[in-house]
């Protein structure tokens, strides 16, 4: 795997800068949701979790925090520490945060709404679900 990194144009003037995130322009989905984290504990640790369907960009606008993507082949550890760079979190991907400064606002773009049916949150189910489908790309 290789963890897939969206660099966002910085529109900056001599009045300070501007981030635009916006459906087709550098956003590849329709953002249906925006969820944030800020006031994170130090030495927490969270996520633990993969989707089925849901595809989300993490982008960490102030502070720093660390994501595990682990998508059952290989793990890499990306570190988010400014306010321009997204992570595409794709489904079938486990993932975990932590590492949060405790200035971190973690904001994540989402594809669709909250639907606890979508998260797997066991990881041996996860394992298991990309073993029975190693081959064929297809996951039930
Ligand atoms: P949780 O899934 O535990 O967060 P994380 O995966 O980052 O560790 O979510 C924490 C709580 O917030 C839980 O009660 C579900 C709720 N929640 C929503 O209501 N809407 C959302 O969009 C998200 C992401 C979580």
């Amino acid at each position: 795997m290789c963890a897939q990194l969206i660099n966002f144009e910085i529109k900056g003037d001599d009045r300070g800068s501007l981030i635009a995130l916006e459906k087709k322009h550098n956003i590849p989905f329709e953002i249906k949701r925006v969820y944030y984290l800020f006031d994170t504990k130090t030495g927490i640790r969270r996520g633990f979790h993969a989707h089925h369907a849901l595809q989300q960009i993490a982008i960490c606008v102030h502070g720093s925090c660390e994501f595990l993507m682990d998508d059952g082949y290989e793990v890499e550890i990306i570190k988010l520490d400014n306010n321009h760079t997204g992570l595409m979190l794709p489904p079938y991907v486990w993932h975990e945060m932590f590492n949060f400064s405790p200035d971190c606002v973690l904001m994540v773009l989402a594809n669709d709404f909250y639907d606890e049916s979508d998260y797997i949150r066991s990881y041996q189910d996860f394992i298991s679900m990309v073993n029975k489908n190693k081959g064929n790309g297809n996951y039930a």
